[in-house]
């Protein structure tokens, strides 16, 4: 990437400076680094490799010039920048749920289906962090073994909701302890010491929150099976930056736990943290800071006697693998 002018949307964000973090720590040669956020920000300084770079107010002439851009700022600030920025002759790659589900946009996990990446005609959808979560250690599973069936219950943390939902958990925890009564602003429940359904709209229709249907949609999109079955259950928890999930999976044929673990222990992008003599298994404070997701706790789902289920435990952190990092991956491949 050492000739690319590279723009990052939203720098000031809980993702965006994960994206220069990303940069950083993967020692990615740049020609350029421009950094966008709102009027609120705009003249603020941000390190970037021992330099201090300008915030600068994103606007219609910011692309010009701009190789790859990575976005982090909303649906709302993708779905009105992002073309301007493809029409300037830059390739985007999204962090927002503006274009996953646009069967013209590929939407890109590189470990699962990198190959995806040369069909774009200037935007690459990142996925849900949810569903790269689930979906990175179910991948070898579901090609030797075809997943027919897969219920996900996640815990998510507060950076899936931004800045400001991390600054609330820590804020109302801080209030808690010292006996203070604290008024949520950014969701509408206590958040410390407390766990909720994930705060996003729900379908009257089907009583999903709209987290659940993305990790449905984006798991059948991402395998490029609409046969296999999903459900979700999403839950917020009191963690700061990384999403644990339990998922249980029902595979084509009869399938042991010793078959997932030798596969999990080879496949790319996971840790293998499976421990039983001393109940060791992945957790979202091992999992913050690293860029692997987590795998354990394999073992036969007991209630399906037909021996073709099997339950695993997964945690990774959601701005890193759930967001900067996979943009950051699929940008290098570009
Ligand atoms: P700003 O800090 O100037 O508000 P998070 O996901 O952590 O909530 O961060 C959202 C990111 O999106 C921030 O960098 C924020 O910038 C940026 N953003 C929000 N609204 C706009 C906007 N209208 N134009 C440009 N960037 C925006």
């Amino acid at each position: 990437m050492k000739n690319k002018n590279v723009a990052i949307v939203g720098a000031t964000g809980a993702v965006g400076r994960e994206f220069v973090g990303c940069i950083e720590s993967r020692g990615i040669p740049l020609k350029s680094l421009k950094l966008l956020a709102s009027a609120r920000s705009a003249g603020q300084k941000q390190k970037f490799r021992g330099e201090e770079l300008t915030i600068e107010e994103l606007n219609g002439n910011s692309f010009d010039g701009v190789d790859i851009a990575l976005f982090s700022a909303g649906s709302g600030i993708s779905k009105q920048y992002a073309p301007i920025a493809v029409k300037a002759g830059a390739v985007v790659v999204d962090n927002s749920s503006a274009f996953r589900t646009d069967p013209a946009i590929p939407l890109v996990v590189p470990e699962i289906n990198a190959r995806r990446i040369k069909d774009h005609n200037g935007i690459i959808a990142n996925p849900n962090c949810a569903a790269i979560t689930t979906l990175v250690p179910l991948w070898p599973v579901h090609q030797v073994n075809p997943v027919r069936r897969l219920i996900v219950s996640t815990y998510q943390a507060a950076s899936g909701g931004g800045a400001a939902l991390m600054e609330e958990l820590e804020l109302s925890t801080r209030a808690y302890l010292d006996g203070k009564t604290y008024a949520p602003k950014v969701v509408k429940y206590p958040y410390a010491f407390n766990l909720f359904s994930h705060n996003t709209a729900i379908d009257m229709a089907t009583g999903y929150n709209d987290e659940e249907t993305k990790v449905i949609r984006e798991a059948k999109k991402i395998f490029e099976d609409e046969t296999m079955a999903v459900s979700a259950t999403c839950i917020r928890v009191p963690v700061l930056r990384a999403h644990s999930v339990s998922m249980t999976f029902e595979c084509e044929r009869p399938i042991e736990p010793s078959e997932v673990r030798a596969l999990l222990e080879k496949a790319p992008g996971v840790k293998l943290v499976d421990d039983w003599a001393n109940n060791y298994f992945p957790m979202p404070i091992d999992a913050s800071g690293q860029g692997d997701v987590l795998a354990g706790r394999i073992r036969k789902d007991l209630s399906d006697a037909t021996g073709r289920s099997i339950s695993i435990f997964v945690a990774a952190d959601q701005l890193l693998k759930g967001a900067a990092l996979n943009a950051v991956q699929i940008a290098e491949l570009l």
